[in-house]
């Protein structure tokens, strides 16, 4: 296999600029077309106009359904074969995916592609839920691994190349290994070594790439999962890039996964009924990452250094960067991603996050215990950063040296032993609630999350353990996050009856 090392755009074969879907979209709105097909708004003419006049009938006229002319997401053979053809060029996969299922829906059709009942899968334990549901979905068996914990930041980094090989040497018989590249707060493992590694076993690295449709157009950026020679990978192009939300590519490369498979598995999951503007969308982001990425990532990176370099002139705020790589979980770093610690305020994030929103309306991405983070694209300005910068340099004249700096994190227990699959955790009919303290020795129905640092203490499956409960425990003792339970303050906790 050739592993691309260089960014993606030097290495394409198509012409980048073409936008296949859009197109058919613009010839059918051209055509004015008479429409007698769904959807029964009928290009915005049968639509409210509550909604319509604050959307514009542009949107509304190219939403259509599947026909000739605007090719089939189920059975493409013209524009949108033609899309994914691109995206696969653009990216240096084999074949693309379109998916209107966010990467949530590609992420599940990843799995369900790669493993079934009974497979063994390695995961990072920090995982997204989808990748839950994936693993629920196909029946397999989840072989959890711990990510790197950054406990000064309170964040949770990526899985090292040791961990991943000494994972496999326990479970040689695995049929596939999944890693998070990079992670929320853009932190990246050696993917290319974690690569090789897999690659060792003969067995698909499979990639949740949602933080990174950008990977690969610019040198300033981590590695991609298809530039490190991964086999699969779902990526969040809305998240990041220029599409519209929902929008994501599943990106294949075909010695060790089936394409036709992904296609099966794509129909079996994605409905009938695709948003075209989204597909479109899709296809124009597609367009400019190949064809403006370098540049428009450049903007974007020198924008993000430059609120980074302020915030750490600010009493009381961190904002990490490169200085945090050399640990084992942080390879790489992704500088557009702006993650601010308030600890040195004595403000957890959510406090951050609500003063920014209420007093600035100032919106970020995501917020935990000791953070707040804000997502850097294409689409930030100068004049929104300042704004920032002068919001965070008010909270902090306001907040520095009144309150006692924020400091817990407590060490996690070891992962619990699995006693049956998520997939018969989840279906079976054996359930009920027990007091927690009660549950020692018992299977849990339910997973249990603790934050910092956003990882499952105990899985549905697994077998709870005292140090799980004397942990949640210390958990609310210091008045940190624990949650997942039916039950709000995790008194009890579903369990499967065992005869
Ligand atoms: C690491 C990770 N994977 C997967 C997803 C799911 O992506 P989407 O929201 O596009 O379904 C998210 C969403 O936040 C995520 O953070």
């Amino acid at each position: 296999m050739i592993i691309r090392k260089r960014v993606h755009s030097k290495l394409n074969k198509l012409d980048q600029n073409q936008t296949p879907i859009f197109d058919a979209l613009m010839e059918y709105h051209k055509r004015d077309t008479i429409p007698y097909h769904v959807p029964g708004h009928k290009r915005g003419e049968g639509m409210d106009n509550k909604f319509k006049d604050f959307v514009g009938n542009n949107i509304l006229s190219i939403d259509v359904t599947v026909f000739k002319l605007v090719d089939s997401l189920h059975h493409p053979t013209s524009s949108i074969k033609k899309a994914m053809e691109l995206a696969a060029d653009a990216y240096g996969a084999d074949m693309s995916f379109i998916s209107i299922h966010g990467t949530s829906g590609a992420i599940q059709a990843m799995i369900l592609s790669v493993v079934s009942e009974g497979d063994k899968i390695l995961v990072p334990r920090n995982v997204h839920k989808s990748i839950t549901a994936g693993i629920i979905l196909s029946g397999a068996t989840p072989v959890y691994m711990d990510p790197e914990i950054d406990k000064n930041l309170g964040i949770a980094h990526g899985i090292s190349a040791d961990t991943v090989e000494e994972t496999l040497k326990a479970h040689p018989d695995a049929a596939a290994v999944l890693v998070i590249n990079p992670t929320y707060y853009g932190v990246a493992s050696d993917i290319r070594r974690i690569s090789e590694i897999v690659h060792s076993y003969n067995i698909p690295l499979i990639v949740d790439e949602a933080h990174g449709p950008h990977l690969g157009f610019n040198d300033r950026l981590p590695c991609s999962a298809m530039q490190a020679g991964a086999d699969i990978c779902a990526q969040s192009t809305h998240k990041i890039i220029g599409s519209m939300t929902q929008s994501s590519f599943l990106h294949v490369r075909s010695e060790r996964i089936d394409i036709r498979r992904v296609q099966q598995v794509m129909n079996l999951l994605q409905t009938t009924s695709p948003l075209y503007p989204l597909m479109a969308s899709l296809d124009v982001a597609r367009m400019q990452i190949a064809t403006k990425g370098k540049e428009l990532l450049d903007k974007a990176i020198d924008l993000a250094e430059y609120v980074r370099t302020e915030v750490n002139k600010i009493p009381g705020l961190y904002c990490f960067g490169k200085e945090i790589l050399g640990t084992p979980g942080s390879f790489a770093f992704d500088p557009t991603k702006i993650t601010i610690n308030s600890r040195g305020l004595g403000l957890t994030g959510y406090e951050m996050e609500q003063t920014l929103a209420e007093e600035y309306h100032i919106q970020f991405e995501m917020c935990d215990l000791y953070n707040i983070l804000a997502v850097g694209s294409f689409g930030d300005t100068k004049e929104n950063h300042d704004k920032l910068l002068t919001a965070l340099r008010e909270i902090s004249a306001k907040h520095y040296g009144t309150k006692p700096e924020k400091r817990e994190i407590l060490d996690m227990p070891a992962i619990p032993e699995l006693a049956i699959t998520p997939r018969q955790a989840y279906y079976s009919k054996k359930k009920k609630s027990v007091p927690l303290r009660d549950s020692i020795g018992m299977v849990s129905a339910e997973s249990l999350m603790a934050y910092p640092p956003g990882i499952a203490v105990v899985n549905p499956g697994e077998i709870i353990t005292q140090e799980i409960i004397d942990y949640v425990q210390a958990l609310k003792d210091a008045n940190l996050m624990v949650q997942g339970t039916e039950d709000p303050a995790v008194e009890n906790i579903k369990i499967i009856c065992v005869e």
